[in-house]
């Protein structure tokens, strides 16, 4: 078998995609989902079925209440002791690591569909830091990903920075040089570049001289649903109510347990289970605090958490929303306002605008010298956010097309450039 296909692989927190290139081959994205290029990570398993279902048709089936288990977010998991404790699937304790593994694979056969051989070749995407502040946990998230890629099939497997492979992407259309600074605010990560791109350092083949500095902090779209739905969502689940004689506050982890994407499936425990009915017998705020125990026994986690996601977005477009939770009882309509919310996320931009000011230190150069800014990842698109960092740079021009498939796509024409 010819081996003429090398792919990249842009494994997301909340989206992915995969791109393939080949010496006779300009790099080019993979249909995943219908025409789509890219599909939402996730993954929704059957109760009774061995096969899962992937992307959209995951999100359908769980939306639809179909018996099952639905998963999102599932890199947010890799480098963290949830790792190898693995999760219940069918009744059955399962491997973080091999549910990954299957949706890995399910982007390799799309891209087999279109190449028509096997792939065996591939660059995956990483974060620059998996986790803050943890190099062993950085360390093994990485080798953990490697070990899921090998699972999938893939033979020869190295890793991009994703905001490096989001520059490639777009060097293809630059005029001239420039010093650029990739900013990726995604769905787990916030990630930056500071790369020196196009003119004739297109065609090199080693562009280690060109790449001044890598940061990036572990704050992303999924923490800013967090933020929304602790500020906006959870007081109408009774959280910061109190309970008993000695007016107590009710417990607050399974709010944040609910609140983070990752967790959702740990917070339906009998064990939390058994907390929240016995505190429910003195809550004081009853009505509210039994639609934490609705929640968690219908296993709302995720579409309470898909709805304030929706919400979070319509605030990118409006100075205002409401939003109608149907699936709890007497559920109050949950108003938010684009100022709450920028409060609400306030510490956490501040960290990723300091992670940028830490990327220039890195690189020895002035915020003045940055003349063009790549925009990328759905959290860019907040106006705040992108605010927030765009204005480091004074004199920088903005470039900001397709904010979700540039990191795939950079990762194939890096795959080309290694492997070819
Ligand atoms: N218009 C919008 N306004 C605000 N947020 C948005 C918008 N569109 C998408 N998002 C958010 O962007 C995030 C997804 O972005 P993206 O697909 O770039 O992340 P990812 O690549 O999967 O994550 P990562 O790179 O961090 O692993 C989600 O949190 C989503 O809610
Ligand atoms: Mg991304």
């Amino acid at each position: 078998m010819s081996h003429n296909f090398y792919c990249g692989i842009d494994f997301g927190t909340s989206n992915s995609s995969v791109a393939f290139a080949g010496l006779r081959q300009k790099p080019v994205l993979v249909p995943v989902e219908g025409q789509k290029n890219t599909i939402p990570s996730t993954i929704f398993y059957e109760t009774g079925k061995s096969a899962p279902v992937f992307g959209n048709e995951a999100i359908t089936a769980y939306i639809n209440g179909e018996q099952g288990r639905f998963m999102r977010s599932l890199k947010r998991v890799l480098g963290t002791d949830l790792m190898s404790a693995g999760t219940v699937v069918n009744g059955k304790s399962v491997k973080f690591e091999n549910i990954l593994a299957q949706f890995i694979k399910h982007l390799k056969v799309k891209a087999e569909v279109i190449s028509e051989e096997e792939i065996k070749h591939v660059v995956m995407g990483r974060p620059v830091h998996f986790r803050d502040n943890d190099e062993n946990g950085d360390k093994a998230a990485e080798a953990e990903l490697k070990q899921i890629a090998a699972k999938a099939g893939f033979e020869n497997i190295v890793f991009q920075y994703e905001p490096i492979a989001a520059a490639y992407a777009h060097e293809a259309g630059i005029r001239g040089e420039k010093l650029a600074c990739v900013i990726d605010i995604g769905g787990g990560t916030s990630d930056f570049t500071i790369i020196r791109l196009g003119g004739k350092l297109k065609t090199k083949t080693d562009r280690k001289d060109d790449i001044l500095a890598n940061s990036g902090v572990r704050i992303g779209g999924n923490d800013f649903d967090k933020n929304l739905c602790i500020s906006d969502f959870m007081p109408a689940l009774g959280m910061k109510t109190t309970y008993g004689g000695k007016n107590l506050p009710v417990p607050s982890s399974q709010f944040f347990d609910l609140a983070e994407w990752s967790k959702v499936n740990g917070a339906y425990s009998f064990q939390n289970q058994r907390i929240i009915r016995q505190v429910l017998t003195e809550a004081h705020d009853a009505d509210k605090y039994s639609r934490l125990l609705e929640l968690i026994e219908k296993e709302k986690g995720h579409e309470l958490l898909g709805q304030v996601e929706t919400a979070k977005i319509a605030l990118t477009e409006n100075e205002e929303n409401t939003q109608i939770l149907e699936f709890l009882q007497g559920m109050p309509h949950i108003k938010s306002t684009r100022r709450n919310f920028n409060l609400s996320i306030k510490d956490n931009v501040n960290k990723t605008v300091q992670a940028v000011k830490e990327c220039l230190s890195q690189a020895q150069t002035k915020a003045e010298n940055i003349n063009l800014i790549i925009l990328t990842g759905g959290s860019s698109e907040i106006p705040f956010v992108q605010k927030s960092l765009c204005s480091i740079f004074p004199h920088a021009e903005i470039s900001g097309e397709n904010k979700l498939s540039s990191v795939g796509l950079g990762l194939a024409y890096d795959s080309l450039r290694r492997f070819a």
